[in-house]
Parts: structure tokens; sequence; C-alpha cells
């Protein structure tokens, strides 16, 4: 069976990482959430007090960040590490969203992380979502999706999120976060977050998970058809 490489991009608390894990699940495809790996430098950067504006520092500090991830068997979900050290409920928490966005806008951040996703897609048969990943990481990628919903409702899915793990943060400081990042997502000067011109745009606002996931499983399985085709020399 050929196998394709499907891009998820959107903005944050879109539904993105969600629907990510469970087509991925569908496919039998490994699933890298590209967020989780600008949130690890992020509370890399922050222990270490590394400075965002001294490219040197930065330098330094990339090289000694080893992001990784791995299956937690009790919990039927993928852990990030950071250096050997599990760290997939600090990097969920708010005051690592308050600075994501700074981080992942330096270029060098950005440079060092693309090649390490580029390096994850190479044999295909993967799903990975972001901000840049149909743009920058795999321009090629055979599915790419673009996903949003109201601003309205990506905030009350983050409080119930974060609810859920014990922080209980107000409506309000949410919606400004995320209208914060989507600002800085989108208006930065390295691979700022856009919709490739072949994507599928997807606004989930009204949508189940169940929609949206067999909307994204539809989509792959018609290109992996189509690449059997061709291999049949049929299209
Ligand atoms: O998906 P998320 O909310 O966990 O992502 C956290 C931040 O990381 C987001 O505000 C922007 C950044 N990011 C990025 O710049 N590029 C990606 N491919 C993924 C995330």
């Amino acid at each position: 069976m050929p196998k394709i490489i499907v891009a998820i991009d959107g903005y944050s608390s879109c539904g993105k990482s969600t629907t990510a894990k469970l087509v991925a699940k569908q496919l039998n495809y490994p699933y890298i959430d590209t967020g989780a790996m600008y949130r690890a430098v992020t509370l890399y950067f922050i222990q270490n007090h590394v400075s965002l504006t001294n490219p040197r520092e930065t330098e330094i500090a990339l090289n000694n960040i080893h992001i990784s991830f791995r299956r937690h068997a009790e919990l039927g979900r993928n852990d990030t590490y950071l250096n050997g050290a599990n760290v997939e409920d600090e990097i969920r928490k708010m005051y690592i969203s308050e600075k994501v966005s700074d981080v992942s806008a330096i270029a060098a951040v950005r440079h060092a992380l693309v090649a390490q996703q580029q390096r994850m897609g190479r044999t295909k048969g993967i799903v990975m979502d972001g901000r840049d990943i149909g743009t920058v990481v795999f321009p090629q990628a055979e599915l790419k999706i673009f996903m949003t919903a109201d601003p309205l409702i990506r905030a009350q899915r983050r409080q119930h999120e974060l609810m859920e793990k014990g922080e209980l943060i107000g409506i309000e400081e949410i919606a400004e976060n995320l209208k914060m990042r989507d600002f800085i997502d989108t208006t930065r000067a390295e691979s700022p977050l856009r919709q490739a011109a072949d994507a599928v745009y997807v606004d989930n606002s009204m949508m189940t998970l169940d929609e949206q996931v067999e909307l994204v499983v539809r989509l792959a399985d018609e290109q992996i058809g189509l690449l059997l085709r061709k291999k049949a020399g049929r299209a």
C-alpha cells in the first residue's frame, strides 16, 4: 500500500491535534505533534534562562536540546520527552502557551525543528500537525488540511482542556492568549501560518470530532487510491 504524508495546519486550539491523532490511528501511521516540539524548546529556554534576543545563546541552547516522542502505555498516548525527561504535562501549561509563539518566531529554532520534522517524515506514512507543515516542512505532502474554528469555540475547547488538567483559567484570558498567538503566528517573518494553495479548508465549528476524522480519513484514502492507480498506470 503506498504511503502518504498528511499535513494538518491551522490556528491554536482548533482541534488539529485531536483530529490528527485519531486520523493517524485509523491510517496506522505515526502522529507527530510539532506544537509540542516548539513547547518543549520553550520550556528549555525558560528553565535555562535563555535570552530570546541573543543568537549565540539560542544556538548553544538548541545544540543541547533533544526532543523525542514515546508511547505512554498506561495512558495510551504519545508523550513528549525533552532530554530524556517526560515533559508532556508541563508543556501544556499556560505559562508555556504565553511564551511559545515568541520562541517559535525565532528563525534558528524553526530551522532546527523543521530539519528534525523532515527527517521524521522521510519515509512517508505520517500525520503531522502544526502551522507550517503543508507550506514549509512538507510542501509536497499528498494531503494538506487547513483547519479553523470560531474563536469563541476555540477558547471554550481550550478552557475545557485546561480544566481537565486541573488549571482553572477564565475564558477572557484564554481568548486573549489565542488572539495574541494567532497574531504572532500569522505575522512572523519566518514561515508564518497561512493556508497552502492546495490545502483543503475545514471550518469545524459545527462539526463533531467523528465528522472531522471521517472527512480527513476519506480524503487520505482518496489520495492513497490515486497513488495506487498511478502505480498501476491508470491515472
Ligand atoms: O499547536 P500548539 O498550540 O501546541 O502550538 C504551540 C505554538 O507553537 C503555536 O502558538 C505556534 C508554534 N508552532 C509553530 O510555530 N509551528 C508549528 N509547526 C507548530 C507550532
